[in-house]
């Protein structure tokens, strides 16, 4: 069992824009993109997003899915359309001059969602994002945080399973494709991208049992599972993940820790 490093958000993040003690004199804002901005994490990252003065580019299928304070914000450009359908010219477009990059996309919980096309839809559009992002030639690096799940393993680390855990996943990924999707996609960045990529760094972040909550709370991240996430899962409040993501993306601190990992989050 690895030790965790308790994990505790800033109060600066919990209050709300108004409040904040942001510093206009010395805070840079970033450019971010956000891919699956409609989604329930997603929406949450962009709104913490955007609360720490950042500007947030989203891709959305449509604009209309998202929440009104978003549409309306006026640090955010929201773009209509899917990773995998805009022209490389729009693409490109879009992650220039992005500092950062995220993936909170899933497969809808539908049967057209779960079998039907994209059946690679987070694996090709992290993909996508990645070649975008080398064509761009940006001049520093771009950090690339996948939103994952803790049903998936690291395989640069020894991360044991049992039989059960290794059959249950292995029934899990014939029949229901979003699985082996997700899996796909940090096996793109681990083995893909790596580890001394020239432009492109990468976090994928294994959330446990997804939960809503309203605000931010305490969490936990260890670089690998303490608990099995199909016989004794642990929670992991969306908008937990949102914030971590958003750490990854703005924080360097947080980001030289967990740079080219796939932390587990788990609430306190
Ligand atoms: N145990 C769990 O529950 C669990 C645990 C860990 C990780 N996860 C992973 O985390 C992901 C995100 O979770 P969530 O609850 O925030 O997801 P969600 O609310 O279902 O959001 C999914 C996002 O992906 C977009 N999307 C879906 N199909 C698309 C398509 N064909 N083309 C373009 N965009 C598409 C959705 O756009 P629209 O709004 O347009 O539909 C939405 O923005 C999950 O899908 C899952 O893979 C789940």
């Amino acid at each position: 069992m690895t030790k965790g490093i308790p994990f505790h958000p800033k109060p600066l993040y919990l209050k709300p824009l108004n409040q904040t003690h942001i510093n206009p004199y010395t805070h840079t804002p970033k450019t971010l993109l956000v891919a699956g901005a409609t989604g329930a994490t997603g929406c949450q990252l962009v709104r913490i997003l955007l609360e720490k003065r950042h500007k947030v580019r989203v891709i959305v299928r449509s604009a209309g899915r998202l929440p009104d304070d978003l549409q309306k914000h006026g640090n955010i450009e929201i773009h209509e359309g899917t990773v995998l359908n805009l022209s490389d010219k729009e693409i490109n477009e879009l992650v220039r001059g992005c500092e950062g990059v995220a993936s909170c996309l899933g497969h809808n919980l539908s049967l057209k969602g779960i079998y039907g096309k994209p059946r690679k839809l987070v694996e090709d559009s992290v993909i996508r994002l990645c070649e975008a992002i080398i064509q761009c030639n940006p001049a520093g690096k771009v950090r690339l945080a996948l939103m994952n799940t803790s049903g998936n393993r690291n395989r640069d680390l020894n991360e044991k399973v049992s039989f059960g855990h290794r059959l249950g996943i292995g029934i899990i990924r014939l029949l229901l494709p979003p699985q082996k999707d997700n899996e796909q996609a940090a096996e793109f960045l681990r083995t893909s991208i790596g580890q001394s990529h020239e432009i492109i760094e990468w976090s994928a972040v294994r959330p446990d049992d997804l939960t809503d909550e309203d605000s931010v709370s305490s969490y936990e991240l260890y670089p690998s599972p303490i608990r099995d996430p199909l016989f004794n899962p642990g929670k992991t409040s969306r908008i937990n993940v949102a914030d971590f993501m958003s750490r990854l993306l703005t924080e360097n601190e947080v980001w030289e820790d967990w740079k080219g990992k796939m932390p587990v989050i788990y609430n306190r």
